[in-house]
């Protein structure tokens, strides 16, 4: 009989990662893969665009889940996620990083029983504050086997007596940075504040922030800009849904930000293409100073803790607080970049990932 695993996402990151293991889970004979979007991101540049660009097998349901307080959002998803998974016996739950979406697959698998694997296993920023930190925390000692994409996340599931549950698989945004820079095509920039066409200069700074740490003041977003209107070439934000009051507000308040791009979201291959081409990155995104340490161009990230300690060597990646000095003091570090230093693996992940939940899925049905 043929195995059943579900996979389950719901914001931008996951969909990265699933689309390079779902390709290997598409290639092997005898398994059956059906995705549940929970609706997390539900905007066509926050979520469909992903699916087409990468190709990624449209999911099975979208159960249309989003917004409202964390507790709110995810005991929604958890309801929800009970029933499909009850309807639908998956032999298998395969899960990606520390979203909400994350945490209540976890939990509604766990009470049915139901083996999981969770991808980006062990990552530990050591904050009781930030919010990922306690989905990560929870779905780790719930799962049945955790992936690590790098030693240092494995060492972390060790010291929490996890480490029987716990394999290196090296990380999947890897592969996928690896396997799409070739296919990386300059955005179409258009500007949220107009809705006009923006031409992407030939020098620029690659810039996201989205986090609940930047998104939840308005003295982090002055900072931020006050630091990009002080850059010796125009900044390309494009700015998730979370900030995108925030930013009119702020712009439509007066000041001259002329050294910003303002820009929606771009799809994943233009991500690749603007980051493969910045100066420099700024950030507070864990894919993305990840993105930017593959690529060897510097990185600023906009938090208090660190979440890839792997990429801070070397002056690669520096924390900044949100402000105009401590940003621009983070970017004007030199950095050097070792070319054999490679904490994310060999680029295939996907299939040690994928192996690993075709065997549990196949154990289950035994
Ligand atoms: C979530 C993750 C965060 C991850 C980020 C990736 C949690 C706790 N946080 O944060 O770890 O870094 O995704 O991008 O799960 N919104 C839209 N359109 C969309 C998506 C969101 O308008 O397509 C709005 C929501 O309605 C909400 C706000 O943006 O009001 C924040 O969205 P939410 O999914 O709660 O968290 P993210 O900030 O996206
Ligand atoms: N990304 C994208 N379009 C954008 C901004 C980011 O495709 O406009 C990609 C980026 O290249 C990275 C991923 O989204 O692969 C990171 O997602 P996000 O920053 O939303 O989440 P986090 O990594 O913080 O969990």
């Amino acid at each position: 009989m043929a195995v059943k695993i579900m996979t389950v996402v719901g914001a931008r990151p996951q969909f990265i990662k699933a689309a390079v293991v779902s390709h290997v889970l598409e290639s092997i004979e005898g398994v059956g893969e059906e995705i549940v979007h929970t609706g997390q991101h539900y905007d066509a540049n926050m979520s469909q665009t992903f699916f087409d660009e990468l190709d990624i097998p449209e999911p099975k349901v979208n159960l249309g889940v989003s917004g409202g307080s964390h507790g709110q959002m995810t005991a929604r998803m958890l309801e929800a996620l009970e029933s499909e998974m009850v309807a639908r016996r998956p032999d298998a739950v395969l899960l990606y990083g520390d979203t909400n979406s994350t945490l209540a697959a976890a939990l509604a698998a766990a009470k049915l029983h139901i083996p999981i694997v969770h991808v980006e296993a062990g990552a530990r920023t050591h904050s009781a504050t930030n919010p990922e930190e306690i989905n990560r925390i929870c779905t780790d000692h719930v799962a049945t086997k955790l992936l690590a994409c790098t030693k240092d996340n494995l060492e972390n599931l060790q010291k929490e007596n996890l480490g029987a549950r716990a394999e290196f698989s090296g990380d999947p945004m890897y592969d996928a940075f690896v396997h799409y820079s070739s296919a990386a095509q300059q955005p179409a920039l258009v500007s949220i504040l107009d809705g006009e066409a923006v031409e992407l200069p030939a020098e620029f700074y690659y810039v996201t922030c989205h986090r609940e740490e930047n998104a939840g003041t308005e003295e982090a977003l002055g900072g931020l800009l006050d630091a990009l209107c002080a850059l010796d070439a125009p900044a390309v934000y494009p700015v998730h849904p979370r900030n995108r009051a925030a930013v009119r507000q702020r712009v439509e308040g007066g000041g001259d930000f002329s050294n910003v791009l303002f820009v929606e979201p771009v799809g994943y291959l233009e991500s690749v293409y603007l980051v493969n081409h910045a100066k420099q990155v700024v950030t507070d995104s864990g894919g993305l100073q990840r993105e930017a340490f593959y690529a060897g161009v510097k990185c600023t990230t906009v938090l208090d803790f660190e979440v890839w300690p792997e990429t801070m060597v070397d002056g690669r990646n520096i924390l900044a607080k949100p402000s105009r000095e401590s940003i621009l003091a983070a970017m004007s570090v030199p950095q050097s970049v070792d070319e054999g230093y490679q904490p994310f693996g060999d680029g295939k992940a996907a299939e040690r990932i994928a192996s690993c939940v075709v065997e549990l899925a196949e154990r289950q049905q035994l």
